[in-house]
């Protein structure tokens, strides 16, 4: 037997029990003759100690043992002697000393502390973590993060049991789905030049589930995306996957409002949730009010919009702004005043990340509002600039004159870092929030080509479809986003269940029938056979444990993640294949790579 207890399990009750302990040293103490031992495994850390008194022989192992050596004790339980407890373990007031002990797995020296303390752990260079990750994984803060992840899947699988959903598994080799990010292949053997893609996510599949009749479907949804990494993506993620039949918007928000409520309360039940119900708001008022379509909310710090105010005043900037379409917005920020002029150029250098020209702004002093482009304005237009923004001595005014969405998002982001600036995102607060009426459509950045901003089955508001045809950047969609503290964790859409609306919106697309066919023709076939209305929503599985868990990066909360360049380090993927294997799929290698950087 290995074990008659876990690590995490005994206490003041089991004292003069004889038990069993296997599990990894995680730390070594010599003590003047004594040995003391903290043995770690998944559940806890007991105290195993040597006696050479007590038994010579085993205290010989135990003076071999290094620290990660996995071994196996036996001993009686004992008080610890007093002054001697740790508070911080339950098993702290008790420790074992042991009779007989055996190496069950010699270890090499780790080639980082698994003991570090939080502060140091955070210093141990990811590529060697990612590397070396099951290593990682023995730490306390990644075994948590795995722990939280399995009680959140968990808690919704039981959520959706009890409200009759079925989990359905999609298959991961599919054709293409168009969701707009570049998909992974997969050639086939049996085929040439035919291939496979691994789903963006279960999106048909779970469409043609409702034509099936399944009404209510849910999963823990593998997705895979070829895009470029960042803190918040993952070549391949999890989605809490969902569609239901015969819903309108608001059923699907309340459901997963609910959830979200439950998750937080259960597992995190130390943050507080800044209001309930969610407030929900259009697209439109997102952007104009906080200048992102998933605003923080646990600040206010909001934008006004002012291009009336400063219509006819002399300062180019905004003149040329608005005189070519665009409007001129305005962030007052309380107290901001004070920041340096080496602040406001790094604030400045953020707003033209997203493309602003640059970040005008006057602050409010004793004597009235100050600045290098005061002088452009009339006494009267800075008065209402100040009562529109409502700022007062030590306040700061940001502008930004643009496009509407240029203006909009650059000062948003100026928005966030203002809110870190002034301490106004406080970890322990979730602001959640939902965000409806996105636009259908949007000019891709690349092709300038009208696209899906979601994806093209999504159905646009039955009052804007008349705009189809002549105006469709106008023309908004029933779908629907949840932001969390300023991240999208959640985001779906009322479907279009109706062939003439979908050949509609293929034709708004420029996406023709032979195309249309090629590409969709296994759904829309399937439309023609009785589909219910339906819609549905997927959450981000792994940025929602990272809020939960107060990480900063997916990676935190992924046990086997891909590092920033996509590559799996532990494992050394993506790698060469034999070539005869490679010959088997039918495929040539154009320009061969030994080395990846
Ligand atoms: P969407 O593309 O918005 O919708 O994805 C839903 C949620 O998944 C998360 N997410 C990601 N997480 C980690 N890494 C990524 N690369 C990544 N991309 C997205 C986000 C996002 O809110 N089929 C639709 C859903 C639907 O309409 O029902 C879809 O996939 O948190
Ligand atoms: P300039 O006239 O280029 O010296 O700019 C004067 C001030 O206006 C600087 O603080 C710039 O950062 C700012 N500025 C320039 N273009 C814009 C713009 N489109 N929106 C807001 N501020 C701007």
């Amino acid at each position: 037997m290995y074990r008659t207890h876990t690590l995490g399990q005994l206490n003041e009750k089991n004292i003069g029990e004889k038990v069993t302990l296997s599990g990894w040293v995680h730390r070594r103490r010599d003590h003047g003759g004594l040995i003391f031992i903290d043995l770690r495994d998944r559940y806890g850390m007991t105290q195993i100690v040597s006696d050479p008194t007590h038994n010579a022989e085993t205290h010989a192992t135990t003076e071999s043992m290094r620290s990660e050596f996995v071994i196996k004790a036996e001993g009686t339980v004992r008080m610890r002697p007093d002054g001697m407890e740790n508070i911080k373990l339950v098993t702290g007031k008790i420790e074992v000393l042991i009779d007989t002990v055996e190496i069950l797995n010699p270890a090499k020296t780790p080639p980082f502390e698994i003991e570090h303390p939080e502060e140091k752990e955070r210093e141990v260079n990811e590529e060697i973590r990612l590397t070396y990750r099951y290593l990682d994984l023995r730490r306390e803060r990644m075994k948590n993060n795995i722990v939280m992840r399995h009680k959140t899947i968990k808690c919704m699988r039981d959520f959706f049991d009890n409200k009759q959903f079925l989990e359905i598994e999609t298959p991961i080799l599919v054709k293409g789905t168009p969701e707009g990010s570049r998909e992974y292949i997969v050639p086939s053997r049996l085929y040439p030049a035919h291939f496979y893609v691994l789903p963006q996510s279960p999106q048909q599949m779970k469409q043609l589930l409702m034509v099936a009749g399944m009404d209510r479907y849910f999963q823990i949804a593998r997705c895979f995306r070829d895009e470029d990494q960042r803190g918040d993506r993952q070549p391949e993620f999890t989605q809490l996957d969902i569609e239901m039949s015969f819903v309108t918007e608001k059923d699907i928000m309340d459901l997963n409002e609910e959830l979200m409520i439950k998750l937080v309360e259960t597992l995190v039940p130390h943050k507080k949730i800044l209001k309930k119900p969610f407030p929900r708001i259009t697209w439109k008022e997102a952007m104009d009010r906080f200048g992102s379509d998933k605003p923080d909310m646990r600040f206010n710090m909001e934008i006004c919009d002012v291009t009336e105010i400063v219509k006819s005043c002399s300062f180019q900037v905004f003149q040329n702004a608005i005189k070519s379409g665009g409007v001129v917005k305005a962030l007052k920020v309380e107290g901001g005043a004070s920041f340096s002029r080496k602040e406001i150029d790094e604030l400045t250098e953020l707003a033209k990340v997203y493309e602003a020209k640059g970040l005008a702004y006057i602050t409010v002093e004793k004597e009235g509002p100050s600045g290098a482009i005061v002088k452009y304005f009339e006494k009267k237009e800075l008065d209402e600039l100040l009562s529109t923004t409502e700022a007062k001595n030590g306040d700061i005014i940001f502008f930004g004159a643009d496009r509407y969405e240029i203006a909009c998002t650059a000062l948003g982001y100026v928005r966030l870092a203002c809110g870190d600036k002034m301490k106004l995102r406080n970890k322990d607060t979730y602001a959640f929030c939902w965000i409806n009426e996105f636009p259908l459509f949007e000019y891709s950045k690349e092709t300038k080509q009208l696209t899906a901003s979601h994806h093209p089955f999504t159905s646009p508001l039955p009052d804007d479809r008349s705009m189809l045809k002549n105006s469709p950047e106008k023309v908004r969609a029933i779908a629907y986003d949840l932001a969390m503290n300023g991240s999208e964790v959640a985001g779906g859409s009322i479907r279009i269940h109706n062939s003439a609306l979908q050949s509609e919106i293929f034709d708004t697309l420029k996406i023709s029938k032979q195309d249309a066919e090629r590409r969709f023709g296994h759904l829309l076939r399937a439309f023609q056979f009785g589909a219910p209305p339906h819609g549905g929503i997927a959450w981000g599985i792994d940025r929602l444990i990272m809020l939960f868990q107060d990480e900063k990066n997916i990676r935190e909360v992924i046990a086997f993640p891909k590092d920033q360049k996509a590559k799996d380090l532990m494992l050394g993927a993506p790698s060469e294949l034999p070539d005869d294997q490679i010959a088997e799929m039918h495929i040539k290698i154009a320009q061969p790579q030994k080395e990846i950087l």
